[in-house]
C-alpha cells in the first residue's frame, strides 16, 4: 500500500484542523446565530456543547482516521468490516460536506466582494444608509454575488489541487496567527465605539425568556459546524495525523482555540451592532450590514484608518473562509482519488462544477428566487438549516455510536494513548471515553429528537 502522506508536525496538525475549524462559521455565522437566538444563552449553550459533546466527537473522529489511515468514506468500513452499513455512513460524510460547500461559497463570495469594495474605499464618504443598501443591492442582484461565488470556489480547488502538503499546510500556517491578530484589533475598535457596551451586555447576561429546546439544537449545530465536524473533514485530516501525535492535545487544542475564536468574532461584532443600532437578529447579512455602517460613520472622520481597517478585516474573513473551504473540497478530493482513482486536479474540477452550480441557485434565493419557499424558508436558509441542524447532528452521532459500541475498547485506548505511551491521556481515558460512548450520543439523540417533537 501507498505510505499515507503526513502532515510534518504537531503545529502542522493544529494548525491545518484549526485552518478548518476557523472561518465563516466563527465570523460570519456565530454572530448572527447569536443575534437570532437570544444572546447569552446562546453563547453559554454553545460553550456547554462544545466542552461537552463536540470535543469528544473531534476525539472521535481524529480516532476513526488515524486508526483506519484512509478518508471518512472507507474509514468506518475498514475499521468494521463485518457491518456493510458503515458504506451508508461513509457516503453521508461525503454528502454532508459538498451541500454545506454550496452554500459557504456564496458566503465566501459575499466576502471577497465587500474585500474588493474596502480595497476601492467604497465604505468612504458614503452615507450609512447607503452602505446599508449596498448590502441589499448586492445580494439581491443576479450577476455580481454569482461570478464572486465561483471565483472564490475556483481560487481554492486551485489551492487544494496542489496536493495537502504545499497547498493546505503552507497556507493556514501563514494566515492563522495573522487572523488572530485581526480580531483582537477589530474587538479594540469596536469597543471604543458609543453604544458598544449594550453589545457586551447582550453576549454575557443571559436572558432566561430567550431559553428554549431550538437555542440547544441550534447551539449544538453551531458548534459541530464551527469544529467541521460530522461531515468527514476531521476524520479524514486524522488520516494523515502521524502515529506518535498526542490526539487528544491537538484535539482539544483546536476545540478551545476555534472556541476563543468565535467569542473574540462575537465581541469583535456584536457591540459594534449595537452602535450602529441594527437589529442583531438580522439574519445571515448581520455582518455585512453591520460592518459597512461602521466603517462608513467612522470614515466620515477617520477615512484612511476607516479604509484600513475595512481591507484587513475583510481580507481576514476571505483567507478564513478558504482554509474551511479547502478541507470541504479535500473530503471530497480524497474520496474520488481513492475510490475512483481520480486524479487531483480532476476531482477538484469535477466538485468545482457541481458545488459551483448548486451554489448559484443558493445565491439567487437571495434575488430572483426568493419567492421560493421550502417549510418557510429560502433555498439559502433551507440548505444551511438542514445541513447543520439534521446532517450533522445525524452524521455526529453515527460517528460516536461506531467509536464507542463497534469499535473495540482497547483499540479505542490504543489510538487515544498512543499504544499507552501518553500516560495523561492512559489517566483520562476513562472520562473520554465515557464522553464518547454515553453522555455526546444521549445528548445529540436528545436534543434532535426534541426538536423535532415540539
Ligand atoms: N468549520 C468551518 C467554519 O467554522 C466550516 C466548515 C465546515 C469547514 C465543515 C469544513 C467543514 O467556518
Amino acid at each position: 500500500m501507498k505510505e499515507r502522506e503526513h502532515f510534518g508536525s504537531r503545529r502542522a496538525v493544529i494548525y491545518a484542523m484549526a485552518g478548518s475549524a476557523i472561518g465563516l462559521g466563527n465570523i460570519w455565522r456565530f454572530p448572527y446565530m447569536v443575534g437570532e437566538h437570544g444572546g447569552a444563552v446562546f453563547v453559554i449553550s454553545y460553550i456547554v456543547a462544545t466542552l461537552l459533546v463536540s470535543l469528544p466527537v473531534f476525539i472521535a473522529e481524529v480516532t476513526i482516521g488515524r486508526r483506519a489511515r484512509t478518508g471518512s468514506y472507507a474509514a468506518m468500513r475498514r475499521l468494521d468490516p463485518a457491518h456493510r452499513g458503515w458504506r451508508w455512513a461513509g457516503l453521508l460524510s461525503i454528502f454532508i460536506p459538498m451541500v454545506i460547500l454550496c452554500y459557504y461559497s456564496v458566503i465566501g463570495g459575499w466576502s471577497l466582494f465587500y474585500l474588493f469594495k474596502a480595497c476601492a474605499f467604497d465604505f468612504v464618504g458614503t452615507s450609512p444608509e447607503a452602505a446599508e443598501t449596498l448590502f441589499g443591492g448586492f445580494i439581491s442582484s443576479v450577476w455580481t454575488p454569482i461570478g464572486m461565488h465561483l471565483a472564490f470556489l475556483a481560487a481554492c480547488a486551485w489551492i487544494v489541487a496542489r496536493g495537502v502538503k504545499s497547498g493546505i499546510e503552507r497556507f493556514s500556517k501563514l494566515t492563522i496567527p495573522a487572523l488572530f491578530v485581526l480580531i483582537v484589533l477589530m474587538i479594540a475598535y469596536s469597543l471604543s465605539l458609543p453604544g458598544a457596551s449594550q453589545g457586551v451586555r447582550y453576549l454575557w447576561h443571559p436572558d432566561a425568556s430567550a431559553l428554549n429546546v431550538k437555542t440547544f439544537v441550534y447551539a449544538m449545530g453551531q458548534s459541530f459546524f464551527s469544529l467541521s465536524l460530522g461531515m468527514g473533514a476531521i476524520i479524514t485530516y486524522g488520516s494523515y495525523v502521524k502515529s506518535d501525535e498526542n490526539l487528544v492535545v491537538s484535539s482539544a487544542g483546536t476545540a478551545v482555540f476555534d472556541l476563543l475564536f468565535a467569542l473574540l468574532a462575537g465581541m469583535a461584532i456584536m457591540p459594534a451592532i449595537f452602535a450602529a443600532d441594527i437589529k442583531p437578529g438580522a439574519g445571515p447579512g448581520l455582518i455585512f450590514q453591520g460592518i459597512p455602517f461602521i466603517f462608513s460613520s467612522l470614515g466620515a472622520r477617520l477615512p484612511v484608518l476607516s479604509s484600513l481597517i475595512a481591507i484587513i478585516f475583510f481580507l481576514a474573513i476571505v483567507v478564513a473562509a478558504m482554509t474551511s473551504v479547502i478541507s470541504l473540497i479535500e473530503v471530497g478530493v480524497s474520496f474520488l482519488g481513492e475510490r475512483f482513482s481520480v486524479s487531483r486536479p480532476k476531482a477538484c474540477a469535477l466538485i468545482f462544477a457541481v458545488c459551483g452550480a448548486v451554489g448559484v441557485v443558493c445565491s439567487l434565493s437571495f434575488g430572483p428566487l426568493s419567492g421560493i419557499k421550502v417549510v418557510g424558508k429560502s433555498i439559502f436558509d433551507l440548505f444551511d438549516w438542514f445541513a447543520s441542524n439534521v446532517l450533522l447532528l445525524l452524521m455526529a452521532f453515527i460517528v460516536v455510536i461506531f467509536v464507542g459500541f463497534f469499535m473495540k475498547k482497547e483499540d479505542v485506548r490504543d489510538e487515544i494513548t498512543n499504544g499507552g505511551r501518553k500516560k495523561l491521556n492512559d489517566k483520562l481515558f476513562g472520562v473520554i471515553y465515557f464522553l464518547i460512548k454515553w453522555v455526546a450520543p444521549i445528548c445529540v439523540l436528545s436534543i434532535f429528537v426534541t426538536n423535532f417533537i415540539l
